[in-house]
């Protein structure tokens, strides 16, 4: 009896195992119709991690996809991953295949969580793009689009501003502008002006508008030089804008890439008050930076400002490694200078020629995207390396990542499916998979299956979420199955639809060898009859286990349980060698007392069920083949010629 009380103190691990991918992307049963990337993870020390998600937006390539008419999987978009890299939300499936960038999390609207980001513009140019904001029920509340003559909203920036009434984003225009800043007054060239706006988000009205063209010299550029002829149209990106912020004062910075210069420009008359970095730097300051992203305020007061940004080149004094950096530099007014706070240089040594994004956290810790494989890294106030995460495929990028703590509460029910395997009426197994696309604070799962369509719903059993999507098995011939999502505190967030199980499209050519045709559905009450497990709330999978032990086979020495028990694993892996390779490797990778104890508890179960199959008047379950519900609604045969005129500047 000691063997079997140690047995069935062991926790119910085997059950209770998250479904494996191969590739390099994650695919999930119960959302076929997407792919996540899946996330290499190293955690180097976890106590000191800022509590949140990780907000994403793979891209494959970052100029719109022409479609193409295969078939494909939703994988670009913006996606929520928790801590270690487990997905929480794929929003692919809402984003269409289109480019998102800036995927962030916004606490600032007005105390409920809200998600932010800017979906690109069509390939066509048929959609100009927009800014979204969602709320926590994976909603859309505010599509800001392009009300202004732009031909795209810019995918560097939509930076919503505290109060959640304005954001603000970069533009790119076409204008002329003469050379005499060359001593070449007669001659106009075209150029792309960089500048940015304030836009009301209710109503996408442009509220607040600035531009380079009268404010940044032609010699300040490192993309338009002196010699250069003068461009058509659409013209140079002579200083490529690719952020911007606004402090209390109502006064910007920005960040302009082709002239190495951060410049902070009067909100009133749009004046620059000063360039830091560049040829025409109002400042001296002892540390380098150049093509610099994501300038952003850290704190402003009337004569210090505290910003961050990313460095993609940058060299140390007298060391000649070129390596990108995340750097936190203050600014004082008072005597005109600038020193350098924080520096971290990119942890493995690499160089983020493109993009990225620096992110200081509440608790001081940073968090920095360093755009490439979405590559991110997360480092203590000192600087330390906490942790480090890449996209195992090599085909994606993310502009930026963040981290936020996040509530997501999605409209649409939980995901289940279940299937049934076995060759006899014995050895019949449900599998059952779930899912919540999006639902944060998810700490397990209830699952119930009734005998008939009106029957009562049953208890079938609970297992801890491990994963996005976690896998039940039980034992029997479960229908009508259902799934309830338990919170930390046991209350229950949600219920999905009742999901009548998959079977064998042909039971005998799958090795059904059973009396009968084929199985019909077993009533749950007799497995429950025999399930010493409580719904729900009861997450004390101990006392569950205690219980068990009350009601244990009276009959028999423990030695002969113990036979049984081993005899009754042989039986299982038989079973599960029949039904697929990943059922061996939950054998394998349980721990061998939750098999056992799991076995013993399938023996108990079969001596003690009767196997009488409830006539219904729905018949069997599953004769015929089930729609498919394909989501997918965009027509590709319909897909237009390519037009490029409305390219707009690359985010570089
Ligand atoms: C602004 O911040 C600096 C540095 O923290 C401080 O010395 C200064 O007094 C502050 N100025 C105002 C007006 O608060
Ligand atoms: C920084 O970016 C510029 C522009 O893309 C590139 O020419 C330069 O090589 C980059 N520097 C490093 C060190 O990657
Ligand atoms: C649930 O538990 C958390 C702590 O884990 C607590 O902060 C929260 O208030 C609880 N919520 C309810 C509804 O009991």
């Amino acid at each position: 009896m000691m063997f079997l009380s140690v047995l069935l103190a062991l926790p119910l691990v085997h059950n209770a195992v998250a479904q494996r991918h191969d590739g390099d992307m994650l695919s999930f049963v119960t959302l076929p119709d997407m792919r996540a990337m899946k996330f290499e993870t190293e955690i180097k020390d976890r106590e000191r991690l800022t509590d949140g998600y990780w907000f994403v937006a793979p891209y494959g390539q970052i100029d719109p996809e022409h479609p193409t008419k295969r078939y494909e999987q939703y994988q670009i978009g913006p996606y929520i991953y928790d801590n270690d890299g487990i997905l929480i939300w794929g929003g692919s499936p809402m984003t269409d295949n289109l480019n998102v960038f800036d995927f962030k999390a916004v606490w600032h609207m007005d105390g409920d969580p809200r998600l932010s980001f800017i979906w690109q513009r069509d390939f066509d140019a048929s959609t100009k793009g927009s800014g979204m904001v969602l709320n926590h029920h994976y909603e859309i509340e505010h599509e800001v689009g392009v009300t202004n003559n732009l031909p795209a909203f810019n995918m560097h920036e939509f930076n919503i501003l505290p109060g959640g009434k304005t954001a603000l984003a970069c533009t790119y225009q076409s204008q002329q502008k003469d050379l005499s800043d060359f001593d070449r007054p007669n001659e106009k060239t075209w150029l792309q002006i960089g500048g940015f706006v304030e836009l009301d988000i209710a109503t996408a009205e442009v509220l607040h508008e600035w531009d380079s063209h009268d404010h940044v010299h032609l010699h300040e550029s490192n993309a338009f030089h002196a010699w250069d002829a003068p461009a058509g149209k659409p013209g140079s990106d002579y200083v490529h804008i690719n952020a911007v912020d606004k402090n209390n004062a109502g006064n910007y910075i920005i960040s302009m890439r082709y002239t190495n210069t951060l410049y902070y420009i009067d909100g009133k008359d749009g004046h620059v008050i000063w360039r830091l970095g560049g040829s025409d730097s109002d400042f001296e300051f002892p540390f380098r930076f150049s093509h610099q992203h994501d300038v952003k305020f850290v704190s402003s007061n009337g004569t210090h400002h505290v910003i961050s940004f990313m460095n993609n080149a940058s060299t140390e004094g007298g060391n000649d490694e070129d390596l990108s950096s995340a750097l936190v530099v203050e600014v004082d007014e008072t005597d005109m200078s600038a020193k350098l706070i924080r520096r971290i240089n990119r942890p493995d040594g690499g160089l983020t020629r493109l993009r990225g994004n620096v992110q200081m956290l509440p608790n001081d810790n940073v968090f920095i995207g360093w755009s490439e494989r979405g590559y991110h890294t997360e480092h203590a106030p000192n600087g330390d390396l906490l942790l480090t995460a890449r996209f195992a495929s090599t085909r994606y990028s993310t502009y930026r990542a963040y981290k936020f703590p996040f509530v997501g509460r999605p409209l649409d029910p939980p995901d289940v499916v279940s299937s049934v395997f076995g060759t006899n009426d014995e050895d019949l197994t449900t599998i059952v998979h779930v899912s919540w696309n999006g639902a944060t604070d998810v700490a397990g799962w209830n699952f119930y299956a009734q005998a008939y369509d009106k029957g009562d719903k049953v208890f079938i059993g609970y297992t801890d979420k491990v994963d996005f999507e976690t896998m039940y098995i039980v034992d029997g011939f479960m229908d009508w199955v259902s799934a309830e999502a338990v919170d930390f505190n046991g209350t229950v967030m949600g219920t999905s639809k009742k999901h009548r199980t998959e079977t064998p499209s042909h039971w005998k050519n799958s090795g059904w060898q059973g009396h009968s045709e084929h199985p019909a559905p077993d009533d749950p009450e007799l497995l429950n009859a025999n399930m010493d497990n409580s719904p729900a709330a009861d997450t004390d999978g101990d006392m569950d286990d205690m219980d068990g032990m009350d009601d244990s086979p009276k009959s028999g020495s423990s030695y002969a349980d113990a036979k049984q028990v081993t005899k009754a694993v042989y039986k299982a892996y038989d079973v599960i060698k029949g039904i697929g390779g990943f059922l061996i490797f939950i054998l394998v990778t349980c721990s061998v007392g939750g098999a056992l104890y799991g076995a013993w508890r399938m023996i108990r179960y079969r001596r003690q069920r009767a196997y009488h199959h409830l006539p219904t008047d729905e018949g069997l379950p599953m004769d015929e083949a089930r729609a498919v519900n394909d989501a997918r609604s965009f027509s590709l045969d319909e897909a237009r010629s390519l037009d490029n005129e409305a390219r707009s500047p690359r985010p570089e």
